[in-house]
């Protein structure tokens, strides 16, 4: 199959091929997705085979701002949620978020409708929905008659792409067509709520809305979800272990680089002599130039940095730059790669520190005794 790059002004010849059931890649505020018809089985099964995604990871359902007015009423008149399935008392909660967060990158999940197929949501009884902000992909989905259920549009457990070309580089051949709009602005993925009662919502996947925001606005209680289930079922799949990883060893530093322990940065050494090539660092504040000669001085072997903002605690370029900076070093000739630590857990921090956990996960083990 041949993937077309569709120009931002070719938005209508992308609605033409989701028509048909085919999938476009479309651009939102957070990460690009891999979109299709979502009332449609086949469309919705195609995206699977696209990324080697997994049945059982489910797809976020994507609306147009048509559903603004009067929401749930619409939602559940398109058969897209079952309005009798949602309590009378929490209706007001929903209300709130949907009127402070929508358009925007916060999916709420709520039960759904007999128009959403299963394999949407995996056989679950909810489904994740979200407006996006994204102009371009507002003005396609006014083109159609149906919502778009799209997953970042990466190959499974790969990193999420936030530009156009980073999905020709995941999945070029395997889809109909990619819309370009630009880099994404929020730059890691929405925020996935649960309605738990009047009083309590929880976050399935920390994102683009965070905790703090969700905290102020609803004046609840906010709390996390654990990653699993007793019975090792994922109780949200974007939960999974390792995720987001670049195709070579990613390993979290126990520290920033500077409070690296000579100790530490001995065993880094060890690892690097046996490898001709520079090793990759991505470091969350400062020059990239400058702490590379720093870096460089201190290690006695070349390195590639990225720094995610020149400017310290600038989390919002942070996120901006989270997934292109970690597929610059994945594509750098860099062998082995390192990150520093989120230093902080809440704001976009909190979705940062999650990603790079995740991107990390598989490769644990050089930071133990003896290893
Ligand atoms: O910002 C985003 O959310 C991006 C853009 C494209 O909208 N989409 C995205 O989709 O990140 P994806 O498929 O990469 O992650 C969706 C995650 C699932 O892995 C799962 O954690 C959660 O959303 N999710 C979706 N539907 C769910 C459901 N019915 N029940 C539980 N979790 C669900
Ligand atoms: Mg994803």
């Amino acid at each position: 199959m041949k993937t077309q790059l569709l120009k931002s002004t070719e938005h209508k010849h992308a609605a033409e091929i989701l028509k048909k059931g085919g999938l476009v890649a479309i651009p939102t505020e957070t990460v690009y997705g891999l979109a299709g018809n979502a009332t449609n089985p086949e469309a919705v099964s195609k995206i699977f085979e696209a990324k080697e995604r997994p049945k059982f990871d489910p797809l976020i359902v994507h609306l147009s701002e048509k559903y603004l007015s009067d929401p749930l009423l619409q939602l559940s008149q398109d058969g897209l949620i079952d309005l009798g399935l949602i309590s009378s008392d929490v209706k007001p909660l929903i209300q709130t978020l949907i009127k402070n967060f929508w358009p925007g990158p916060l999916t709420l999940l709520l039960p759904r409708g007999k128009k959403i197929p299963d394999l949407v949501t995996s056989g679950l009884p909810l489904v994740g929905l979200r407006m996006p902000q994204h102009p371009l992909t507002q003005k396609l989905l006014s083109e159609l008659n149906f919502p778009l259920a799209a997953p970042s549009a990466n190959r499974f457990g790969k990193i999420s792409p936030t530009q156009a070309q980073a999905v020709m580089q995941e999945l070029d051949g395997r889809i109909d067509a990619v819309l370009d709009g630009g880099p994404c602005q929020v730059g890691v993925e929405s925020t996935v709520v649960q309605i738990i009662s009047p009083h309590e919502i929880q976050i399935l996947r920390p994102g683009g809305i965070t905790q703090e925001n969700l905290q102020k606005t609803t004046q609840v209680q906010i709390s996390q979800a654990q990653p699993k289930t007793a019975d090792h079922k994922i109780s949200a799949p974007g939960m999974l272990d390792s995720h987001y990883a670049p195709d070579k060893p990613f390993f979290m530093l126990p520290s920033s680089w500077e409070n690296l322990s000579f100790e530490k940065f001995d065993k880094i050494k060890k690892l690097l002599q046996k490898n001709q090539n520079p090793s990759g660092w991505l470091i969350f504040w400062g020059d990239e130039q400058r702490e590379k000669e720093h870096l460089e001085r201190r290690l006695g072997l070349p390195v590639i940095v990225k720094t995610l903002s020149p400017i310290k605690e600038n989390w919002t370029e942070a996120a901006q730059n989270l997934f292109l900076c970690l597929r610059e070093l994945q594509d750098s000739q860099a062998q082995i790669l390192f990150t520093e630590p989120c230093p902080s857990q809440t704001g976009l921090g909190h979705a940062i520190s999650d990603r790079l956990q995740r991107a990390t996960a598989q490769w644990k083990s050089i930071w133990r005794e003896g290893a």
